[in-house]
């Protein structure tokens, strides 16, 4: 077993880093950034406090950038300048940024720089793309590697730092970050805001925009923009439970607040888990709370991910994994067992499908991986990190119990707040403290097999929901004769879901004809049901539900679902051309994250 000093010292190399942290780190930033909404730049400075290692002077301090601007650096201590060199860009990673220290370790650097216009984190909205159509709006999405396009940074979820920031917006309009509000001042458009725990850059978080903010309860509430706040506050009005929830599952919340931004459509994701301010996409305001488990999801991460971090990106299961594990708990509690046993089912049969693929390359099916090379953006379908880690921590539970596997992951949290953890440091921890060291139990929970196997160990526990016993029957039948006696217009979001997930990929154009009809699956108002039923519209090209694709696609931008339309619309001579149309309208509008997946899908 390593020991904690040990342990410190063994660096971590991150494959997705151009830093050089075990010489020399930043340790504080403290930003002043002002957004130049015409432009579609933020200019200002980052002043880094430096943490040096033991042993010679480090001649550099070597930061990640992409697409940053520099004027000048300068030691804050003498005002001196400091030489800088950008190194050729290498794919994926940006530019190590080269900055020539003198030998008396300087404390503190100023760097003024500006972001691009085409920074990958950012994305600058028109008025127009808001719903109130008054301000224009910005939104940041820094995980993976992101941050490094507006923040010169070491970019790597192994190195951890404070920050504060002081953000100048156009007047009226209201910033908010993953941070505590120090100061806001809508009039002159200054905000001020705190980190003072250490976090990875992948949760520096910036919006800002005609925000307003509605209370939940005394730790919670939501922003979003003015049309959107109390549709927002009611699917969530169950925040406060939940983070009550959490804590009792994982030890005190560690953040103070826990808020929720909903952002314009084109968000990129589900929800972010930025500390204190979780993002998350208007597509989750269903109008009867049906999809809040994406919320719940976020404040798990407040425990597996913000508190103790994923090393590097292929060790994203400890942050996936166990957060999907997390949030099928909070919600069972908050919604009761046949809730959350439906979202794993759900997520189940996906897993499956993609295990199954052969499009799916076998590596990719193991839990730890080496991502080296590879965009962590694009790597493995999630199912694997997420629904195969969570399957995994199930069957701990089923093992040794909630009691004994519950009271493991709150000391493991507690122990090893504010750091990061790789899947090998995890392992020891998991054989001393669960297992007390015992071989033979390990072997018949087969952890090895469990995380660097490929495809799913044969202990897998699956869970007994009733409820999808009619959905299976009701699509057997549909598919088999048209026969809609058994599908119920009052069935639960989880139940469409699994219904038109069972559906067979080639329904005739007379039985999409019959169920559209009957259910108006193109008109409906759900996003997840909708989005299975477009799937079907695609394999089946039908035509009627056309406009309803166009429009799902055209007016919001989170990437789950775009990726899947998009690509099974490629595959479809029928379907090709529709899709290259739809997107060249549509392209405008997304995010950078889902621009860059959806050009490389069609070339
Ligand atoms: N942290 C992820 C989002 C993410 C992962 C962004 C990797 C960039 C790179 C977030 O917690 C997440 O998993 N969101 C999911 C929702 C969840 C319920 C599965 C999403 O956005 O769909
Ligand atoms: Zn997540």
């Amino acid at each position: 077993m390593i020991g904690p000093t040990l342990a410190l010292v063994l660096a971590v190399t991150d494959p997705h880093s151009l830093g050089n942290p075990e010489q020399v780190k930043p340790t504080h930033i403290e930003l002043d950034l002002t957004l130049d909404f015409e432009a579609k730049r933020i200019r200002g400075m980052a002043d880094l406090t430096l943490a040096y290692a033991k042993g010679p002077a480090p001649t550099f301090l070597a930061l990640d950038s992409d697409a940053l601007e520099i004027a000048r650096v300068t030691d804050l201590a003498t005002g001196g300048r400091l030489a800088f060199t950008f190194e050729p860009p290498i794919p994926l990673l940006g530019q190590r940024l080269r900055i020539t220290l003198p030998g008396s370790r300087p404390k503190r650097l100023r760097i003024a720089y500006r972001t691009s216009p085409n920074a990958s984190a950012l994305q600058w909205l028109e008025a127009r793309q808001t719903t109130s159509g008054k301000l224009p709006f910005l939104l940041t999405q820094a995980q993976a590697i992101h941050a490094r396009s507006f923040v010169p940074c070491i970019d790597s979820p192994g190195v951890r730092v404070t920050y504060d920031a002081l953000v100048h917006v156009p007047p009226g309009m209201v910033a908010v970050m993953s941070a505590e509000h120090a100061l806001d001042d809508p009039v002159k458009g200054l905000f001020r805001f705190h980190m003072p725990q250490a976090i990875p850059p992948y949760l520096i978080a910036l919006a800002a925009g005609e925000i307003v903010f509605r209370a939940v309860g005394p730790r919670t509430g939501v922003y979003a923009e003015p049309d959107v706040v109390e549709r927002a506050a009611s699917e969530f009005a169950d925040m406060e439970k939940m983070v009550a929830v959490a804590e009792s599952l994982c030890g005190r919340y560690a953040w103070g607040r826990w808020d929720v931004i909903v952002l314009p459509p084109s968000f990129p994701f589900g929800g972010m888990e930025n500390p204190r301010l979780t993002f998350a996409t208007p597509t989750l305001l269903a109008g009867d709370r049906s999809l809040v488990n994406v919320v719940a999801h976020e404040l798990a991460h407040s425990w597996s991910g913000n508190l103790v971090t994923n090393a590097t990106w292929g060790d994203f299961w400890l942050n996936e994994g166990f957060t999907n594990y997390l949030n099928l708990r909070i919600v069972e509690s908050i919604y009761g067992r046949a809730f959350a046993e439906q979202q794993e089912l759900l997520a189940q049969r996906d897993l499956r499908e993609i295990v199954a693929d052969p499009k799916t390359p076998g590596g990719d099916t193991q839990l730890a991986l080496d991502l080296t090379g590879r965009d962590p953006d694009d790597g493995p379908p999630s199912s694997i990190p997420y629904d195969k880690g969570a399957s995994f921590l199930r069957v701990l539970e089923v093992h040794f119990g909630r009691t004994r596997l519950d009271a493991f992951l709150r000391d493991y949290f507690a122990r090893n707040a504010f750091s990061s953890m790789t899947t090998d440091r995890f392992l020891e921890i998991l054989k001393r403290d669960l297992f007390r060291g015992d071989d033979a139990a390990w072997r018949e929970v087969h952890v090895e097999e469990w995380v660097h196997g490929r495809g799913l160990p044969d202990n897998i526990i699956v869970p007994a929901s009733k409820s999808f016993d009619l959905t299976r029957a009701a699509a057997t039948s549909f598919a088999k004769d048209g026969a809609t006696d058994g599908i119920q217009s009052e069935w639960t979001t989880a139940e469409w879901q699994d219904f038109l997930g069972a559906l067979p990929h080639d329904l005739t154009t007379a039985q999409m004809a019959a169920l559209d009809g009957r259910f108006h699956l193109s008109q409906a108002g759900n996003s997840e049901i909708l989005f299975s039923w477009l799937r079907h519209v695609v394999w089946s090209a039908y035509e009627p539900g056309y406009p309803s694709l166009e429009g799902f696609l055209t007016r919001q931008g989170r990437r789950k679902f775009l990726r899947p339309l998009y690509e099974d619309m490629e595959a479809k001579p029928q379907t090709r051309d529709l899709g290259r149309r739809i997107y060249a309208k549509a392209r405008p509008g997304y995010h950078p994250i889902c621009v860059a997946t959806i050009d490389a899908l069609l070339q």
